[in-house]
C-alpha cells in the first residue's frame, strides 16, 4: 500500500509505483534524481531482489536497498516518515518473485 502511496509524498501526486511501477519494475525512463546530484540522469531499476545486490543503484550510491528506501522517501517524495512505513516497504519489496514468461 505505501509503495503505492502518493498521500506520502510533500505535494501528494507521486508515489514509489509512479517510476517502478506496480510490481516494483521500471518505467523504462531516465530520471535526474537528487540521490546523487542534478545533471546526470539514469534509467529505473527493477527492483526486484535489490535487497539481494548491495551497493544499490547505478553508481552504487546507496550502501544497501534498505538505506535507498528511506534515502528515495527523503529526495523523491520529500517527506519523513515514521519507521514502519520504509519497513513496509521493505518487506514488499522483498516479496517480489520474477515472472517466468514462455
Ligand atoms: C521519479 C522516479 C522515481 C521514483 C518516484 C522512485 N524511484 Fe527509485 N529509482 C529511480 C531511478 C531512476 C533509479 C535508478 C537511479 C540510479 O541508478 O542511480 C531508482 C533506483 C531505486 C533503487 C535502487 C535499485 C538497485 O537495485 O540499484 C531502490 C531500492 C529504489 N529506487 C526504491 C524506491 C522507493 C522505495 C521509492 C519510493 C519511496 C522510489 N524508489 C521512488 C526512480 C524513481
Amino acid at each position: 500500500m505505501f509503495f503505492n502511496d502518493a498521500q506520502l509524498c510533500a505535494q501528494r501526486w507521486q508515489s514509489c509505483a509512479s517510476c517502478h511501477d506496480a510490481d516494483g519494475r521500471m518505467d523504462a525512463l531516465n530520471w535526474d534524481l537528487l540521490n546523487d546530484g542534478v545533471g546526470n540522469p539514469k534509467n529505473t531499476k527493477s527492483l526486484l531482489w535489490t535487497h539481494q545486490t548491495a551497493p544499490v543503484m547505478a553508481l552504487g550510491v546507496r550502501a544497501s536497498a534498505e538505506v535507498a528506501v528511506r534515502a528515495g522517501i527523503h529526495h523523491i517524495l520529500f517527506t519523513q516518515q515514521p519507521e514502519d512505513v520504509p519497513a513496509a516497504i521493505d518487506a514488499y519489496l522483498k516479496s517480489l518473485a520474477y515472472l517466468l514468461c514462455l
